[in-house]
């Protein structure tokens, strides 16, 4: 996969980018991940990307000539994906990051100020994504967490210890409790299931927890289970 950035800010990206899996997943050739800063395509002395509105009002206006000269850089096609992060794009989710994890590539433009001039958004943009119903002050830090999301889904990303399959929201369920050793640590207990070695009771005992945990913390997704989970809970409540 193929993701360029589009920022003002590229130094931000090091940490996030320069650990852990996604850092792997980089140098693996699993993902290659371009940072394009924007202030390189401003034709201003001063690499100025911002202006004041048209009609008035406060704060200023990313200028759109950056966006279209950097795009003259990005080997862009139909198929990828141009991402526009705003707090009035869609919700992300696991379901989002479960799709964009099948293109071969994406684009992030991350805004700041007010936003983007609105043509850069007619002109490029595919895919309005937002990280929440709350207001950041630049598009980084959703284009990072986006990013993870989705890098880490791409095979060979995350090692079998590091599994994804069961994590929640990927069957429509939250996920069950996780224990390792010690067995007891201040008179807490794990789960005589877990160390019984029986399988089939311990995929029971997961399957239970995980659709509880689903109830009491985030009734809301129980609408929405698949008809492949609700099969599977019904199946091992029965035995
Ligand atoms: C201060 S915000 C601009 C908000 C804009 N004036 C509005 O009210 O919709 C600056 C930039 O941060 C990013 N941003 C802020 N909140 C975000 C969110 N919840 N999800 C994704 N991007 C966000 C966007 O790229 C946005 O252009």
């Amino acid at each position: 996969m193929i993701i360029d950035i589009l920022t003002i800010f590229p130094e931000m990206f090091e940490g996030p980018f320069g650990n852990s899996i996604l850092k792997r997943a980089q140098e693996n050739g699993i993902v290659n991940i371009a940072l394009h800063d924007i202030r390189d395509y401003s034709n201003n002395k001063h690499k100025k990307v911002d202006d004041y509105p048209y009609g008035g009002g406060a704060g200023m206006v990313m200028k759109p000539e950056p966006f279209f000269e950097a795009f003259k850089h990005i080997d862009y096609n139909d198929e990828t994906e141009i991402i526009l992060l705003t707090p009035q794009g869609e919700p992300f989710n696991q379901e989002i990051a479960n799709d964009l994890v099948k293109k071969k590539h994406l684009v992030f433009l991350c805004g700041h100020y007010e936003g983007i001039d609105y043509r850069v958004q007619e002109h490029f943009v595919t895919k309005e994504v937002s990280l929440g119903d709350f207001v950041l002050t630049g598009g980084e830090l959703p284009a990072m967490v986006i990013t993870d999301a989705v890098v880490r889904l791409i095979p060979g990303s995350i090692g079998k210890e590091e599994s994804f399959l069961n994590d929640s929201f990927q069957n429509g369920l939250l996920e069950h409790p996780h224990y390792t050793r010690p067995q007891e640590i201040h008179g807490y207990k794990v789960p005589d299931v877990l160390l019984s070695g029986n399988h089939q009771e311990i995929e029971k005992w997961r399957t239970e927890k995980s659709y509880e945990i689903t109830v009491n913390k985030r009734p809301d997704l129980i609408k929405n289970i698949p008809e492949d989970t609700l099969k599977k809970i019904k199946k091992v409540c029965k035995e």
